[in-house]
């Protein structure tokens, strides 16, 4: 627990407090002897312009009072928590300790909610109004940073409400998705094909989609997409799910559609982390959530 590498800041801190705690002990008592307390008042023996004397008064009462109750305090709360340099306190109180506790009660009140659709049919469960709930919360807590409040993602982080999957749509790839995450690798291609290689092959990308472009360009870049790139994207360029390569003759982009970011794409390559929630999450909630991301876009079927 300490971070201390010797033992003496340890002791340092723990004699510094406990010494000037008793030091407030006996300051205040002093102080507060009943001679002092009932007894008439006298001068300090301070003058000022010749007739302003200072005279010795008593604390008022509620403010000894408050004195003592602040030591008390302090010294019981030392005594029974964590405070006194490594001294773990009487009670053995810890804020991991008490996390623990913590997430355990909510394991026990919300771990039968979660597990009764552990067991359902990811389609089913898709369906199931109480369950979209809770899965929908699950994604603005887990989900949102990356693919956002309406989880349709952003510039490399795809949008989930579309039918286009970089991976795979089936409820239980999803599943697998969310599991185990998932690392998207589109290698740099500049040194390798060169200016002109990026040039062509960008050109032939961009006719896939059905853009005008030069078709003398396109015929060039054709000849290279077809030993570089069709490997992971497909010879007709409609992308390979098991690779995570996208589909690159429809309009949808993860990481921008304009000839610059293309340009950029091919030459400078794509790395994109999807991270596992497996372990983080359990396998009842990444269930849920399979299901909720599943529903966002098959929501039109019924
Ligand atoms: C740190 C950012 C981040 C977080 C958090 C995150 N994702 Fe992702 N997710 C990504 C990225 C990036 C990809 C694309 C991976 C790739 O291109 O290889 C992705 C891909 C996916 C895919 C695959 C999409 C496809 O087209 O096949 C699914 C499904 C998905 N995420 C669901 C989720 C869910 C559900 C959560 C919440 C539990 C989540 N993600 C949390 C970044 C994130
Ligand atoms: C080793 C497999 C592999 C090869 C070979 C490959 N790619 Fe990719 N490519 C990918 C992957 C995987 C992605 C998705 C990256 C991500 O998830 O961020 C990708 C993404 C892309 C994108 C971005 C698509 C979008 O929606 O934004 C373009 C464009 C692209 N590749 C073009 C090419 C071209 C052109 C070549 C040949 C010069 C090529 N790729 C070769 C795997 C590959």
């Amino acid at each position: 627990m300490a971070d201390f590498v010797s033992g003496f800041w340890n002791w340092y801190i723990i004699v510094l407090v406990v010494l000037s705690i008793l030091f407030c002990w006996w300051l205040v008592i002093t102080q507060s002897k009943k001679g002092q307390m009932s007894g008439e008042v006298k001068p300090t023996g301070h003058v000022w312009d010749e007739n302003i004397q200072e005279m010795n008064n008593p604390l008022p009462r509620w403010w000894l009072m408050m004195f003592y109750i602040t030591l008390a305090f302090g010294s019981i709360y030392l005594a029974l928590y964590p405070g006194l340099g490594t001294f773990q306190g009487l009670l053995g109180w810890s804020e991991t300790g008490q996390y623990d506790r913590e997430m355990q009660k909510a394991e026990e009140a919300y771990g039968p909610i979660f597990n009764k659709f552990a067991n359902q049919d990811l389609a089913a469960v898709a369906a199931n109004p109480e369950a979209q709930k809770i899965g929908k919360r699950l994604f603005s807590t887990y989900c949102t940073q990356c693919h956002g409040s309406d989880a349709r993602g952003a510039r490399g982080y795809p949008n989930l409400t579309d039918n286009d999957w970089l991976y795979g749509g089936e409820p239980e790839t999803i599943k697998t998705t969310i599991m185990e995450g998932r690392n998207g690798m589109m290698p740099a291609w500049g040194e390798i094909i060169g200016n002109e290689g990026v040039f062509n092959v960008a050109a032939y990308v961009q006719s896939l989609s059905g853009r005008d472009v030069d078709p003398v360009v396109a015929a060039k870049g054709k000849e290279i997409f077809a030993t570089t790139c069709a490997a992971c994207h497909g010879a007709d360029a409609k992308g390979t799910q098991a690779m995570g390569a996208p589909n690159l003759t429809d309009k949808i982009w993860l990481h921008g559609g304009s000839d610059k970011r293309i340009k950029e794409t091919i030459t400078k390559g794509r790395q994109s982390h999807m991270p596992a929630h497996g372990e983080f999450l359990g396998e009842a909630k990444v269930h849920l959530l399979a299901a909720y991301v599943y529903s966002l876009s098959h929501q039109k079927k019924e």
